[in-house]
């Protein structure tokens, strides 16, 4: 291979190009079709190659090339990240009276005439952890947890891994110059019950649940581990943005959609608050059939303006509310304990249960 002395800035692009490209071929062999097209060792001297040109070269470092991408060194800890706009959190009602609370509250900070109606835009509340996902002209360059809210950590490499979460916004050149989409990072039942699986036969931790299954995965210091991870994304908010694309709730979930980014598809616009506990109902009684876990309900008042006119109280805004499911609770009897031996000889006690019906599923073991 060449020397990069005595290389001008334009030959280097052009070989960096080429070899980027290259590099992404085996990528694209290796990771999705599990059949690499060259050794590893072909492999690494590629890799390093770029490297060199990007050590001599750093204008050519820049998001989308292969070193910035899974695979990399892992980062020893994760760096601070301080939000631009506060991630906040919501307030909670526990049933139709404190939502009817909700709008009155609404209905008087706006001075709206009862002729008004208020739409609301509801949203299953998904069982995760929030995200801050940063793009400049329409490239992911900063991912980070939520934090205290003021800061968080930068995670940016393991949320490279995440499987609905674009790399480059889908927006024919017309990106914005600044855009940050905030949503929730979880982890399907089936993909949570077969990493446990995988989890007890390697003798490693078994996660309680798919919310701590997703937050142990993204907290690994070494990326390649979060992305076998299956973890997904909802969008469903916005943090730092030179504009807004649209002027309610519904349509700027309309333009993540169209950016490439899955938004949760039992979302829907209600034009008033009984529609809006009607929706309520009809995800409560939709919540033991979906792939994933969701908490409760969120509702958020759909038209923007009316949003920033309300603003927030302390941590959260007064435009929005969480309606949380009630606790699941079932009793039964204990039948018997049986004592699991596992490959690594460790012992699990498994209770075998008259089978009891919970949020819909029948639970015999625990
Ligand atoms: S909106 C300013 N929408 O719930 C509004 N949050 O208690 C910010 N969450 O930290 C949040 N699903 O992690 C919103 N559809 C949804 C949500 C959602 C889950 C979580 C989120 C947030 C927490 C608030």
């Amino acid at each position: 291979m060449k020397e990069i002395d005595g290389l001008s800035a334009e030959d280097a692009k052009a070989e960096h190009k080429a070899l980027a490209e290259e590099i992404r071929t085996h990528d694209a062999a290796y990771y999705q079709k599990d059949e690499p097209t060259v050794s590893d060792a072909e492999y690494d001297a590629l890799r390093n190659r770029l490297v060199a040109l990007e050590a001599a070269f750093p204008e050519l470092a820049d998001e989308t090339s292969p070193t910035q991408k899974l695979g990399a060194a892992p980062a020893r800890g994760f760096g601070k990240v301080r939000h631009k706009v506060p991630m906040l959190s919501l307030d909670n009602a526990f049933n139709s009276e404190e939502l009817r609370d909700f709008e009155g509250r609404i209905r008087r900070f706006l001075g709206l005439g009862a002729e008004e109606e208020v739409a609301f835009f509801a949203e299953p509340k998904i069982d995760g952890l929030s995200a801050n996902l940063r793009y400049e002209k329409g490239r992911f360059v900063q991912g980070a947890t939520r934090g205290d809210g003021q800061e968080g950590e930068d995670i940016t490499e393991n949320l490279k891994g995440v499987i609905d979460l674009p790399l480059e916004l889908k927006t024919n050149g017309e990106a914005p110059e600044v855009f940050e989409v905030r949503g929730e990072v979880y982890m399907r039942d089936e993909d949570f019950m077969e990493l446990n699986r995988q989890q007890e036969e390697k003798g490693a931790k078994i996660f309680a649940n798919p919310r701590n299954a997703a937050a142990g995965s993204l907290r690994q210091l070494d990326s390649s581990i979060t992305a076998s991870r299956k973890l997904r994304f909802f969008a469903y908010a916005w943090g730092e943005v030179t504009e807004v694309p649209a002027d309610i709730q519904s349509g700027v979930l309309e333009q993540f959609e169209a950016w490439g980014f899955s938004v949760n598809a039992l979302s829907k616009v209600c034009t008033n608050m009984e529609e809006a506990i009607e929706a309520y109902r009809r995800i409560e009684e939709l919540r033991a059939s979906l792939e994933y876990d969701i908490d409760g309900v969120v509702f958020k008042v759909n038209r923007l303006d009316w949003q920033q006119r309300l603003g927030f109280v302390s941590r959260s805004p007064r435009w929005a509310i969480a309606h949380k499911f009630p606790a699941e609770k079932a009793s039964t009897v204990i039948e018997d304990i049986e004592i699991q031996v596992g490959r690594t000889g460790a012992l699990t006690p498994v209770a075998r249960l008259h089978p009891v019906t919970v949020g819909g599923v029948v639970v015999s073991n625990a």
